[in-house]
């Protein structure tokens, strides 16, 4: 199998960014920015957490050097370590892991090592700050290179959702209707940090996944009478849709307007307010792409990712989360063309391993979720060497006040999984 580093070292012309054949810590002292990838031309909080430099020996180490290494490591560190990685983790990375999964499936499995003393999380920031909520105390959780955000995530900070929120209650006030639903719900999807996860529990609300997003919203709409959506529009409106919600009472809130954009009668009519984030990696999804994977290759499955824009969902056979679209590809009995919109190193390996399956990725450019790829084994290698002398580098902490409030919100969606 060619993993996506490969192909990119081979012909960085190629992909959508030539800057990613150089090692990511080129990126790590300086430079503004999540690093070359899809989400480069995102604008990166100020307060965002900065790497340091990597030490030069890892920086200079051959790949091959690096794996051995962190097999060495991984050997002596035993059961008192455990490595998560993410579908969208470079294959160099995905061989170390001791978990592959989704989001959702990763705060399981690092709940099901309580005596690992490390859970190393090779993912994106707001992943290890959901395993630190979801850990036993005395676990550590490394992010192996702290400039693994998602660019995604930090559209919606703190401060402006509270003040979203003041505004919207101002509006709605606080009493429930004759049914006891009160009048608005704040959900939050995984991908956010720490502080709306506890934002969502502090006010009665609560986190989704992409694979339980309709389940949660369910929940909402039991309780509440409309929900607010962040950070991300697409799988808002996307699955606000599929359950009936008609899009005119889907207003967008731009914190960086009055009213986030919008008239009094519109929030006062809305069912979900969805939040103007999106992800970088599937925003790249077009519907001119499903056209053209249609014509080049008739009877092909087109399967997206539910962040991908509605139009592209639309015109799609099926959208679902990256468990989802394993799954699908996974139980196809008949040899089958598959076009996937999601990040492209999972594309490549559900290509790799099921060969019987012609998969490819509809966006031809090959164009990594930046920050997914700002981990390298360099990093891994030196956050496991440095467990090895006793050190814990890299720790992603989250304070109590924030991490039992986020850690209601993490139970409801546990308890509403059906
Ligand atoms: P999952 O929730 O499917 O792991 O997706 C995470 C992600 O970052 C999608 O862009
Ligand atoms: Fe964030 Fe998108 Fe990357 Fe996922 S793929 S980590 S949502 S930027």
């Amino acid at each position: 199998m060619t993993s996506v580093d490969t192909i990119i070292r081979s012909a960085p012309g190629e992909s959508c960014a030539p800057e990613l054949a150089q090692g990511p810590w080129t990126f790590d002292l300086g430079t503004p920015g999540y690093g070359p990838g899809a989400s480069m031309g995102d604008v990166i909080p100020t307060g965002s957490p900065r790497q340091g430099q990597l030490p030069a020996e890892y920086q200079r180490a051959s790949n091959d050097e690096l794996h051995e290494r962190i097999r060495a490591a991984k050997a002596t560190l035993g059961d008192r370590v455990v490595v998560l990685g993410h579908f969208y983790q470079r294959d160099e990375v995905v061989q170390h892991a001791d978990f592959l999964g989704d989001s959702f499936q990763l705060a399981n499995a690092a709940q099901t090592v309580p005596n690992a003393e490390a859970i190393v999380f090779c993912g994106v920031h707001f992943m290890a700050e959901t395993a630190d909520i979801l850990a036993q105390p005395g676990q550590s959780v490394i992010l192996p290179n702290l400039a693994a955000g998602c660019s995604m995530a930090d559209m919606a900070d703190i401060d402006s959702v509270e003040e979203c929120w003041e505004q919207l209650t101002a509006i709605y006030g606080t009493e429930p209707d004759a049914d006891g639903r009160v009048p608005i719900i704040p959900v939050t999807y995984m991908n956010s940090s720490a502080a709306l996860k506890g934002f969502c529990g502090r006010n009665g609300g609560i986190v989704c996944t992409s694979s339980n997003a309709a389940t949660v919203l369910e929940w909402a709409f039991e309780r509440g009478q409309r929900v607010l959506f962040f950070p991300d529009q697409h799988l808002g409106r996307n699955t606000a849709k599929a359950m009936g919600v008609p899009l005119e009472l889907m207003p967008m809130w731009n914190p960086n307007k009055p009213l986030g954009g919008n008239d009094r009668q519109g929030i006062e009519d809305a069912r979900v307010i969805l939040w103007h984030g999106f992800c970088s990696v599937h925003k790249r999804f077009t519907v001119a792409q499903v056209e053209q994977a249609r014509a080049e290759h008739p009877g092909v499955r087109v399967i997206v990712h539910p962040e991908c824009p509605m139009a592209v969902v639309d015109a799609a056979d099926e959208a679902g989360s990256t468990d989802y679209i394993r799954k699908a590809v996974a139980a196809a009995t008949e040899p089958t063309t598959f076009a996937i919109g999601t990040e492209i190193n999972m594309v490549n390996r559900l290509a790799a391993e099921f060969p019987q399956h012609e998969i490819f990725c509809l966006d031809p450019v090959v164009c990594p979720c930046s920050t997914m790829y700002r981990i390298h084994p360099g990093y891994l290698a030196w956050v496991l060497e440095a467990l090895v002398r006793g050190e814990v580098l890299n720790q992603i902490t989250v304070s109590d006040d924030v991490a039992v409030p986020a850690r209601v919100a993490l139970e409801r969606m546990l308890a509403a999984k059906p």
